[in-house]
């Protein structure tokens, strides 16, 4: 007689904030494991969060959640950080490093106590700093510690390029790679509708590319913080993983002589699978996005040798 073996699939949230729990919620919704747990320094918000998502459960169904700990780590498969301080209006991600770096060499060593096989989802910022302080911090191979990147970016790119050609956004290919802030860059030389290059002249692509960078900050001024997108971000991350997609997605992974730079964290188009990134693509920049993809890059080592690792 043949027996049906159970294999839950665990997600951890690490941050029961505006983002960790609208990710929480979409990836309920959306049904991507079997198991999500809320971790967060507040217990009791964790625990309202959780409670009132298993109220859902009688609409959604198939989905255990529950507010736990650091010990809940054990045997998941993502575990995805969104906790720290956010941004108020007015501060750059960058502003938020000292303090986010204090409060992830605490996190980073909890989670990694209990779960040493899983795969690390960091979606606090400045992102891609801290994607290589957890890097650095768990040990792990790089693969296996992923930072949302510029995905969220990319998204706010093909949103408004499909905005101007009255396109659905999914039928548009366009990248900004390199930092999740303000020294990112859009891929212009690449971006393209079914292989046809974009014709917009140098206004519009600047209006485009300042919307897209500026979109965060647009929405805190105007509701506090931005949260539906990332998760929807981390969804599509989580989704590419679980389910072995060899999706491409420009998360945030270390580079080894990417476009001429190295041991960093950037966003940029890479292969996620079941294990992580698989690989990174060669994008054939143009000069002018190489020269800018470094100093990019530059800035952020600045930052980083600053740190006390
Ligand atoms: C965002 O871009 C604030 O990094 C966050 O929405």
């Amino acid at each position: 007689m043949t027996s049906l073996t159970y294999k839950p699939s665990r997600v951890v949230i690490i941050g029961a904030g505006a983002v960790g729990t609208t990710t929480a919620y979409t990836l309920l919704l959306r049904h991507r494991a079997t198991e999500l747990v809320l971790i967060d320094v507040n217990h009791k918000k964790a625990m309202g969060e959780a409670l009132d998502m298993n109220h859902g459960l009688p609409f959604v169904g198939g989905v255990k959640i529950w507010a736990g700990d650091y010990e809940d780590c054990a045997g998941a498969d993502i575990i995805i950080v969104t906790a720290g301080a956010s941004q108020k209006p007015g501060e750059t991600r960058i502003d938020l490093l000292k303090r986010n770096v204090g409060i992830f060499q605490d996190i980073i060593q909890k989670i990694t106590k209990y779960n040493r096989d899983g795969i690390l989802l960091i979606a606090t910022n400045p992102v891609d700093i801290l994607s290589y302080v957890t890097w650095k911090i768990s040990g792990w191979d790089a693969r296996r510690v992923i930072g949302s990147g510029t995905l969220l970016d990319s998204a706010r790119f093909r949103y408004l390029i499909g905005s101007h050609k009255e396109i659905d956004p999914r039928s548009i290919h366009g990248h900004i790679i390199g930092e999740h802030g303000d020294s990112e860059l859009p891929v212009w030389s690449l971006a393209n509708i079914a292989g046809t290059s974009l014709d917009f002249d140098e206004t519009e692509r600047n209006e485009i590319f300042a919307d897209t960078k500026n979109a965060a900050s647009e929405i805190i001024n105007s509701k506090g913080s931005t949260s539906y997108a990332i998760a929807l971000a981390l969804d599509r991350i989580v989704a590419a993983i679980l389910l072995n997609e060899s999706a491409v997605l420009s998360v945030s992974t270390l580079l080894q002589d990417t476009n001429g730079v190295s041991d960093i964290y950037l966003g940029v188009p890479s292969i996620v699978d079941r294990r992580g990134v698989r690989e990174i693509l060669d994008l054939p920049l143009n000069d002018e996005e190489k020269s800018l993809f470094k100093r990019s890059a530059d800035l952020l080592k600045s930052e980083i040798s600053k740190l006390d690792l």
